[in-house]
């Protein structure tokens, strides 16, 4: 949520933050902004509402010569998202460049002291009162000042600061907000999420919670939360280029979901075999799994559906019970928790405020928490007692299309290895279920060449009043993930339900001009889905249906798309594809913006 980046050193420094943010504005992209140091220390900066290219078009107006600068594309918590509420914001004596990613949650009252101390404010944003009160703590050192507001503070903050009295300075800091350093040779980088440095440099620091950093362009100084001087760790980083270009695709979301059987395939590299399935990942914690008595899965909106899809897989095999919570229920209402918890963390970005404060809540408990994550050396990774790694690629699009696909198989991988660690799988069993999950990237191939019925489908429905997507079992997931898609990308009001719920109230909504989208899988409650599937027909709603091994139950469906047979848990991962398609097909209709839908971002990192 929100991008940060910073730059020290001698190449042109707007180009380099503008390249930044260009590979950062999926996280939020409602206003843009930067400011840039000359030598002489003046700092100019500009600021736009809209989209990146809306900053684009004034970053010439700054005086070449800077030598360092922070920039900022922005997700709005505090203020409507206009230029004069964009970051960077400054004290009223232009002295202090500030940016900050995260919620200042005393703001109200820090700004009633700076307005009864005959400070004047000018934006809507808590940010500014951190200008405000670095100013009042400067006495020529700002990093000093910074470490003197920070405890005043309440929140969440990743934060960059620069003083026009010490132009080659950035000082940085973060509580639970993420913003790594990348250390370069004569030149310093500051990202919110790497990836918008990492084509100059792979030498990458991940601040911890306290940190700060005192950038200059000869090297980085780290404190502590204590003011100590710290010794960084130093990680290497891979940059996968590809993966942040749309190579031919008009969009991110259509690569990526293209992407979905290399993604499928690349979770179970190493892990699955024809002998077997074994998470190595896993052992890190073997007398924790051994000693689990309830599993708690966490996670926010698509994770969490995606966790849903193998809940009751992971229950039925371990005879453990097994709760999928939404994180920001759990973090505030969490279940009993003990040594005896194992508590599953679910996310792409592994940056996610709720999820991360679920997490942190389960470790105050003593529970054991393994995280399935996409974004390798992310806050959960490192929060986390094991990790196990979805290796799906970077994901750009706004929208989850392979890290949902990814976390759902390998929140099943994982079930499958524990319960055969706890042997309550047999070797015959193990390797039946090995057979088939290997056949799952031939089965995503299929589904996506499937899905080419869904352009003529999306036209034939686009105009009706809502869609209803229902499902029973494994596929229920699914229907409530293809709901969030529809609404998410098209902005069309959807709602996913169990289907047997129908007839307790949504049925009402039914009609020519309200369609019922139905997962429709090979599994013990298909006679009941059907049924409830012809009183949909029965009001007259038409039915796109997708189907698996359905074979003469189909004769319910107006509209059909065919995926491969399977068992419904694979089968209702794999049914995601051609909904993900329905999603973006209806979405081109609306002529809505695909990657950025309006109002959200890709990584939700404020509660
Ligand atoms: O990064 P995470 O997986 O933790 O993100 C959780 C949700 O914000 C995310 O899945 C969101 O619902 C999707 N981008 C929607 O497509």
């Amino acid at each position: 949520m929100c991008g940060i980046v910073g730059y020290i050193g001698s190449r042109d420094v707007s180009t380099t933050l503008i390249a930044g943010l260009r590979l950062l504005e999926y996280r939020g992209y409602d206003s843009a902004g930067i400011a840039v140091a000359a030598t002489g220390g003046e700092i100019s900066m500009r600021k736009r509402a809209g989209r990146l290219a809306n900053l684009e078009g004034v970053v010439g107006e700054l005086p070449a010569g800077s030598v360092a600068g922070i920039a900022h594309t922005r997700w709005a918590t505090h203020g409507a998202p206009t230029d004069l509420n964009a970051h960077p914001h400054m004290d009223e004596h232009g002295d202090i460049a500030i940016i900050h990613n995260g919620i200042i949650e005393n703001f109200a009252e820090l700004q009633r002291e700076l307005l009864a101390g005959g400070h004047t404010l000018s934006s809507d944003v808590d940010t500014e009162v951190i200008a405000h009160l670095v100013e009042d703590a400067y006495q020529g050192d700002i990093r000093a000042a910074v470490a003197a507001v920070l405890p005043r503070l309440r929140g969440q903050w990743a934060l960059v600061v620069m003083h026009r009295k010490e132009p080659g300075r950035i000082i940085a800091a973060r509580r639970e907000a993420p913003l790594a350093v990348g250390i370069g040779d004569g030149e310093q980088f500051l990202a919110s999420d790497p990836v918008a440095i990492l084509e100059h440099t792979n030498k990458i620091v991940f601040l911890r919670d306290g940190d700060l950093a005192d950038l200059q362009r000869g090297g980085v100084t780290f404190y502590d939360a204590a003011g100590e001087l710290l010794t960084p760790t130093i990680e290497t980083i891979t940059w996968d280029g590809a993966a942040a270009r749309k190579e031919g695709y008009d969009h991110f979301m259509r690569k990526e979901m293209d992407e979905q059987p290399r993604a499928l395939s690349a979770a179970m590299m190493g892990r699955v075999s024809s002998n077997g399935i074994a998470i190595g990942e896993l052992d890190a914690i073997t007398p924790a799994l051994a000693a689990a008595r309830a599993i708690e899965i966490v996670a926010c909106g698509s994770a969490y559906y995606a966790s849903l899809t193998a809940a009751s897989l992971a229950e039925r095999l371990l005879q453990l019970p097994v709760r999928v919570t939404v994180a920001s229920e759990f973090r505030y209402d969490p279940p009993p928790l003990s040594s005896a918890s194992l508590v599953i963390a679910v996310s792409q970005s592994g940056e996610t405020a709720d999820t991360l404060g679920a997490v942190r809540i389960a470790k105050s408990a003593g529970a054991t928490v393994l995280a399935i994550v996409n974004a390798a050396g992310s806050s959960l990774t490192r929060e986390a007692d094991a990790v196990v790694l979805l290796q799906a690629g970077t994901e750009i699009s706004v929208a989850a299309t392979k890290s949902y696909t990814s976390q759902a198989l390998v929140t099943m991988l994982v079930s499958l290895d524990l319960a055969r660690r706890a042997g309550k799988l047999s070797a015959a069993e193990v390797r039946d279920w090995s057979a088939e999950l290997l056949t799952i990237p031939a089965m995503a191939s299929a589904a996506l060449d499937a899905s080419d019925a869904l352009p003529d489908i999306a036209r034939k429905y686009f105009g009706a009043k809502g869609f209803t997507f229902v499902s029973r079992g494994a596929g229920l997931a699914t229907a409530l993930e293809g709901a969030l898609k529809l609404k998410e990308l098209a902005y069309i009001h959807a709602e996913g339900i169990a289907a047997g719920e129908m007839k307790h109230g949504p049925i009402s909504l039914l009609g020519a001009d309200h369609p019922v989208v139905a997962v429709v899988l090979q599994s013990p409650v298909l006679p009941k889905l059907v049924s409830n599937l012809m009183e949909s027909r029965a009001r007259s709603a038409p039915v796109i249906a997708v189907l698996s091994g359905v074979g003469e139950w189909a004769s319910f469906a107006t509209d059909a798309v065919v995926i491969p047979a399977a068992r419904h848990e694979i089968a209702a991962l794999i049914a995601t594809i051609p909904l993900q398609r329905f999603a973006y097909e209806m979405a081109l209709l609306a002529g809505a913006d695909i990657d950025q839908p309006k109002n959200l971002a890709k990584s939700v990192t404020v509660e």
